[in-house]
């Protein structure tokens, strides 16, 4: 069979799908758009309320978007956690987020290398990596995975670095737990994203940052509009404006109680999808806990399989096809690696590739993709 027979072609992703599956959600949108309150309105208060409640924590606050929620809660660590340090440690094969943060505040990024299954940081090479200069680790809990950031704490508190804060980026991760606690509740602070494909997206871009550490908290709360105090009294010198606003609110808290039942359907088209690879392919996953996010393969052969996908229908992407340390924007400002480097990141990253993976998907679908992966022989 080919791309050119009758069969449809099978995004990554479909956004349209959510919107016929929970048309609630412009009913609920149009009601708080009705009430005449656009920002710092009831619709963001109740789903950081329910958000906060969800992950286990004492404090949700609603930005912009992730990469702002990452900025803040950096600079809200420097700011009330002290140090000198002038590095983060983090990964250099999560997208870029954590680093464009990094540069935003003016912290050098130090990178740490991955564990090849789950693609997520290599704790002794995370702590390798701590030094005197080290300000703040930042984990991401990358694809539906999660960092085991207790026990990296216990490795940072055996070297003598337990005061080190810890951010975690959850913005791949919404939902996922490490024994009895979520993602988000476990480090000094946490990021999220709702960028429309996360695991609770909104219909255009959302954030939140998280922390059960009221000084933490009331920072990035001034942070994210203008420095304020209270309003147009300016206390902190680098405040800004990045709103959560009151349609995306009414969004998320709309779609948040069906997020468990969605992390279920994405774990289920991930197994699927392990159990028809050959072996000549690897499925990624987290040992200690996967909520599903993207479905990522590690293959040796990615041109020739993202080929026999097309042949069968099937569309892919890559997540991320550059390391952080190798972005051409960045050639020019200071950067370390681990001091044993990366050099699983490095043969990763040409192996990665993604497959369609999302909760609307059809068993018919997710069929397809299961036959043309058993049937891929190299
Ligand atoms: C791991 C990770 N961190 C941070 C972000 C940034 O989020 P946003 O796109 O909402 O700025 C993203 C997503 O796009 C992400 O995948």
């Amino acid at each position: 069979m080919t791309a050119s027979s009758a069969q449809t072609l099978i995004p990554v992703n479909d956004m349209v799908r959510i919107l016929q599956e929970n048309v609630a959600v412009l009913d609920n949108a149009r009601a708080a758009l009705a009430s005449g309150w656009w920002l710092n309105g009831t619709e963001v208060r109740e789903f950081c309320k329910a958000f906060a409640d969800y992950v286990g924590t004492d404090y949700c606050l609603g930005v912009a978007n992730g990469t702002d929620a990452l900025e803040i809660a950096l600079r809200a660590i420097c700011d009330i956690r002290g140090g000198t340090g002038a590095e983060a440690v983090t990964v250099a094969n999560a997208g870029g987020y954590s680093t464009i943060a990094c540069r935003l505040v003016g912290l050098t990024p130090v990178f740490a290398d991955i564990e090849r299954g789950s693609q997520l940081a290599s704790l002794p090479s995370v702590v390798s990596a701590v030094t005197d200069e080290t300000r703040v680790v930042i984990v991401t809990h990358l694809y539906g995975g999660v960092v085991d950031v207790p026990r990296l704490r216990a490795m940072m508190d055996e070297i003598g670095r337990g005061n080190v804060p810890i951010i975690e980026d959850c913005a791949q991760a919404h939902g996922v737990r490490l024994g009895a606690r979520r993602a988000g509740s476990m480090g000094d602070i946490s990021t999220f994203s709702f960028y429309p494909t996360k695991n609770l997206g909104a219909f255009g871009d959302g954030g939140a940052i998280l922390t059960s550490d009221q000084a933490l908290a009331d920072h990035c709360r001034k942070l994210h509009q203008y420095g304020w105090s209270a309003k147009y009294n300016i206390v902190h010198p680098y405040g800004r404006n990045s709103r959560l606003d009151e349609v995306q609110a009414s969004v998320l808290r709309t779609l948040l109680p069906r997020l468990d039942e969605w992390n279920d359907k994405r774990l289920t088209i991930i197994d699927a999808y392990s159990d028809a690879a050959p072996s000549s392919i690897g499925v990624v996953r987290s040992a200690d806990g996967t909520v599903g996010h993207l479905a990522v393969l590690l293959t040796e052969n990615r041109d020739e399989l993202i080929q026999h996908l097309i042949d069968h229908g099937i569309m892919t992407d890559i997540h991320y096809p550059i390391l952080d340390c190798d972005q051409a924007g960045w050639q020019e400002l200071p950067q370390r690696l681990a001091p044993g480097g990366i050099p699983v990141s490095r043969v990763s990253v040409s192996q990665l590739l993604t497959l369609p993976c999302f909760p609307t998907m059809t068993e018919a679908e997710i069929g397809r993709v299961c036959a043309a992966l058993s049937s891929w022989t190299r």
